[in-house]
């Protein structure tokens, strides 16, 4: 069971423009294209920030063209938010606020041996990461830049936090990494 926090990004390391918008990520291709069906089926509870979560909420029909549902996922799923937010109906999600530590317990317990993603944004998997509780990442880089935006991880992670294990073409139009972190190094146990 690994904490892993998968997403994509621009070259110049935004998840999404600063309005939100994923526009230029739906230009590079199709998810089905990407490693996300093997992922996704190894995935047993899924975190996210509200932003994230309003995003969905807000973008309903481009999330149904390309999952083919509103609410693509059976997994259940903690929202990160100090509001109250609307449900979708049917979807197994649970609102959070606060300590990350406590909510992971939650999730490892509901995972039933599987993984957890954190699907961001890049704030929320950088709390994770602050308490030693992020595994992998694992990032499609788009062959795009946007100059600013939502940040894909706004933490200090140098050398030798982050151990580069994959590298994968992905089309002409985007590549993944995989990197593992490295949570406890020589003499931290
Ligand atoms: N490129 C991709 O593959 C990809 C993947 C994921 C997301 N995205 C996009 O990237 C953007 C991410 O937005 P974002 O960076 O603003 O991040 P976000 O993590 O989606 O949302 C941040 C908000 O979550 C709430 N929150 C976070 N941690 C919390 C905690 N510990 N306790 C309580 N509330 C907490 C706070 O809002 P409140 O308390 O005010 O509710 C915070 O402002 C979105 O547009 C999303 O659609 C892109």
């Amino acid at each position: 069971m690994k904490t892993q926090y998968y997403t994509a990004t621009s070259l110049d390391g935004f998840i999404a423009t600063e309005d939100d918008s994923l526009e230029w990520l739906f230009a590079l291709g199709e998810l089905g294209e990407t490693s996300y069906p093997t992922f996704i089926v190894e995935v047993g509870a899924l975190a996210m920030g509200s932003t994230t979560y309003e995003w969905m909420l807000r973008n309903s029909d481009a999330v149904v063209a390309s999952t083919g549902s509103a609410w693509p996922y059976q997994q259940p799923t903690w929202v990160f938010t100090s509001r109250k937010l609307a449900l979708i109906d049917g979807a197994d999600i649970r609102f959070a606020s606060g300590d990350v530590r406590r909510v992971h317990a939650e999730m490892q317990a509901a995972a039933g041996g599987k993984n957890i993603w954190i699907v961001g944004g890049g704030d929320l998997a950088g709390q994770f990461y602050d308490h030693g509780l992020l595994d992998e990442l694992i990032v499609q880089v788009g062959s795009v830049t946007l100059g600013k935006g939502k940040p894909l991880f706004p933490r200090r992670a140098l050398s030798p936090k982050l151990r580069l294990v994959s590298v994968q073409q992905l089309g002409g139009m985007m590549v993944e990494l995989r990197y593992e972190v490295q949570n406890h190094t020589a003499g931290e146990r």
